[in-house]
């Protein structure tokens, strides 16, 4: 259909152009005689023949077709107003993350003007929004309710970083499934998530939301989350649609500040930050959120590159988009709209179909189409996108179907979500160091000392973006330990001081519990809220004094672990000289306390490893695994040579790396075997290596496999992970590990940015984390 569109459009300007059906393929030819007209009209006639029988479109199923028409049928009767209404998306009053543009949303939804409401839940609220706007608007169009369904609903799991850490791409996707049961049973239809944003930067406070560094673990974890969130069936009442943000590259904001410019070459977007979004969109997922970052002096939200060459064009997707809060408003401070109607017009023509709390569509689109800036069509286009997805989600059968008082009763905070959620936080801690099996701690014990700012803190085992978790509800340290310690062991406390202040009227007690007892927790970190939406530091050490009082409290030469609390990485080389154990711990959600408990007594066996480099200090940024070699590489036999791509005052490599973490057990891996000496471009790479369990307990390792391309087209990275396997193994056992790539695997973006695999030299690490070196070469013959 596109295809004779545009033939019968262009036939009168005397030139004919013509669209292979997914439109890879263009031809234009220009002629002057009528005559010649026929000729290619033949020929077109032909090629239609030919590739409509290769690439065949897939047949509609009725459903499919049942739909379009509806939505065609519905859109034909509305007027311009009711559609730009459904364009039109509002907070609640219940929560904002910036300023609140309109109060007056219910009279909003009465009118027609508003299609979707975020930040409203519960069945009595949601219902009583629906229902004026199914029972007092003209068309009784239902709205979407749009929430920030992040890691858990009421139950809340560890911050997405934590999850990440867990490598557990199933729980991932579990929980995420968990957490569309119990927002699906208060309401919610439609979650701003997954936040896929790769990011190098943990002064970025955002990281906490997102996989971390990697783009290829990314991407899984990334289609995991929607795959838990829609399930196969978008229309059951426990699934809801998800919406990946925020498109694109949010992750790399110059010098870690939020909102902050982002710029990069064309094949850094391609090969490390659009993957994620790319991988959640063939995960299915039904939206997508812009971000509030410009690309090359282009924002997200006025980029049509974007949002239609890219997205729609190149992708092939058919959800729809949406802006970030307000960002359709915020071209006119980025300076590329004048104003508000050159925002607005800027916007739907790149592509942007709905507009998020900046009433910019609704106060503008009307006549921008009366000027003929913006085309009704585009406006349509948009609009059915959005009727499509309310019908996917079997709104218009019944819009009360997130309704149910029962659902509301029954699913929330059940005990099978909460003990899943203390199982995913305990997997999701991270063991930093463990000097003489300091860890766990042995249950003979007497006595144990909880001490620190958050040793006690409810409200900041949430961490950032807690939907509607309840912090009265969560489990602190102190309580955990509590819970675990029984009466055989007595467990004191002190608070020593506050997270981010230089009182220290506290540290006389914090010494004095630490003296009295056998063991000492210190519960150190940052509050919830120095990490997430806006809070971006330029110094990410332990803030306020609690250094100062650790160094106090080791002064008793106790046993004494560190657990950790904070939503990016810090830079804690001084810890790690002088505490005897770390554990990060992140922010883990409603079951917190109880599920570090269940790591510090060995209830639980760590395994998590980290996803995001943790720098030395705050100059090293960015410091990531999969970084260039350089012309003047370090050569680690000589590593204080003067000109070298290094510093003079530090290492080039971080304290902890990417995917590191250690286990109260050890493991050792052996050599790495390969199916073949060479291999040819078809064949399939079998790389093994024996992994045994040389400790004294059953334990997980997360093996990992990372390959480097040593001579590119471009420069490659001097390594990129390709694979890992979670296992089980028990106390002196050998499992082998076995990894498949093929030469698929070892595409990239060339110097034309096609992506495309070189035959050559290679090499192959599998090991323990990034730094691992244990290494095979192989070569691909042409
Ligand atoms: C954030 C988004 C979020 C939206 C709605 C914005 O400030 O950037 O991630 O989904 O608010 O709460």
């Amino acid at each position: 259909m596109v295809f004779m569109t545009r033939i019968l459009k262009n036939i009168n300007i005397r030139w004919l152009t013509i669209y292979l059906p997914d439109e890879a393929l263009k031809f234009t030819f220009t002629y002057k005689r009528r005559s010649d007209m026929k000729l290619f009209r033949y020929f077109f006639i032909l090629i239609f023949i030919l590739t409509n029988g290769c690439t065949k479109a897939p047949e509609k199923t009725v459903t499919e077709s049942k739909m379009e028409k509806f939505v065609q049928g519905l859109l034909e009767k509305m007027t311009l107003e009711e559609k730009i209404g459904q364009l039109s998306l509002f907070t609640s009053d219940w929560g904002t993350t910036g300023p609140s543009i309109r109060k007056d949303y219910v009279d909003l939804i009465k009118s027609g003007r508003a299609g979707a409401i975020f930040n409203a839940y519960t069945v009595d609220y949601v219902r009583s929004l629906q229902k004026i706007a199914v029972e007092e608007t003209r068309l009784h169009i239902p709205l979407m309710f749009g929430y920030d369904v992040i890691h858990g609903h009421r139950t809340i799991f560890p911050v997405p970083l934590a999850q990440a850490s867990s490598w557990d791409i199933e729980s991932i996707r579990r929980s995420e499934e968990i957490a569309a049961m119990e927002a699906t049973a208060e309401g919610i239809n439609w979650t701003f998530a997954p936040m896929v944003d790769i990011s190098r930067e943990p002064r970025w406070g955002r990281v906490v939301e997102g996989a971390g560094e990697d783009n290829w673990l990314g991407s899984l974890i990334a289609a995991a989350r929607v795959r838990g969130f829609q399930g196969t069936d978008l229309s059951n009442e426990r699934t809801l649609l998800a919406c990946v943000k925020h498109f694109a590259a949010y992750g790399a904001p110059q010098a870690g500040r939020d909102y902050n410019t982002v710029d990069m070459s064309q094949r850094s977007l391609f090969e490390w930050y659009l993957p994620p979004y790319k991988a959640a969109l063939d995960a299915g997922a039904g939206s997508i959120m812009t971000s509030f970052n410009e690309i090359a002096g282009i924002p997200s939200s006025s980029n049509k590159w974007l949002l239609t060459d890219l997205l729609r064009g190149t992708w092939k997707f058919d959800g729809f988009v949406v802006s970030d809060y307000n960002s359709i408003t915020e071209l006119i401070a980025h300076g590329v709209a004048a104003d508000s109607a050159q925002a607005g017009e800027l916007a739907m023509n790149a592509g942007l179909d709905m507009d998020m709390q900046g009433s910019i569509y609704l106060n503008n689109l009307a006549a921008l189409i009366k000027a003929g800036k913006v085309r009704e069509e585009s406006v349509n286009k948009a609009v059915k996108l959005i009727l499509t997805a309310k019908y996917k989600l079997g709104l218009f059968d019944d819009p009360y179907k997130y309704c149910s008082k029962k659902r509301e009763k029954d699913e929330i905070m059940t005990p099978e979500n909460l003990s899943f959620a203390r199982k995913f936080a305990a997997n999701s801690c991270v063991l930093l160091k463990n000097n003489n099996k300091t860890l766990p701690i042995k249950r003979g014990i007497k006595s144990i000392a909880v001490i620190g700012p958050l040793a006690d803190s409810r409200e900041d085992m949430l961490g950032s973006w807690s939907a509607a978790g309840q912090w009265e509800k969560c489990v602190t340290l102190v309580e955990g330990i509590k819970n675990k310690a029984g009466d055989n062991i007595k467990v004191l406390t002190a608070k020593g001081c506050n997270v981010n202040d230089d009182d220290r009227t506290g540290f006389s007690k914090a010494v004095s519990v630490a003296a009295q007892s056998d063991f000492i927790v210190l519960a150190l970190g940052e509050s919830r809220d120095m990490s997430g939406e806006a809070a971006s530091r330029t110094d990410i050490s332990i803030p306020g004094v609690q250094m100062e009082m650790v160094k106090e409290i080791l002064k008793t030469r106790k046993p004494c672990a560190v657990v950790l609390f904070n939503g990016r990485p810090l830079t804690i080389s001084e810890l790690d000289k002088t505490a005897p154990a770390i554990l990060e711990a992140w922010f883990g959600g409603t079951e917190s306390g109880n599920a570090i408990a269940d790591v510090l007594f060995g209830d639980i066996n760590p395994s998590g490893k980290i996803t995001l480099s943790f720098p030395i200090n705050t100059g090293q940024i960015p410091v990531f695994y999969n970084c260039k070699n350089t012309g003047r590489p370090v050569n680690p036999l000589f590593p204080n040579d003067k000109y070298k791509s290094r510093y003079i005052d530090c290492p080039n490599t971080p304290l902890y790396p990417f995917g590191y973490g250690l286990s109260y057990t050890t493991f050792s891996y052996s050599d790495i075997s390969l199916n073949k000496s060479a291999f040819q471009r078809n064949d399939t790479i079998i790389a093994s290596a024996d992994i045994t369990n040389t400790g004294d307990r059953d334990g997980e390792e997360i093996a990992q496999l990372y390959v480097r391309d040593l001579v590119g087209d471009v420069t490659r990275p001097v390594k990129e992970l390709k694979g890992f396997q979670k296992l089980f193994i028990r106390k002196g056992e050998t499992v082998r590990v076995k990894f498949k790539i093929t030469a698929g695997d070892l595409s990239y973006y060339h110097q034309d940015m096609s992506f495309t695999f070189d035959p050559g030299d290679f090499e192959l690490f599998i090991g323990t984390s990034s730094a691992d070196n244990r290494m095979t070469p192989f070569r691909i013959t042409p």
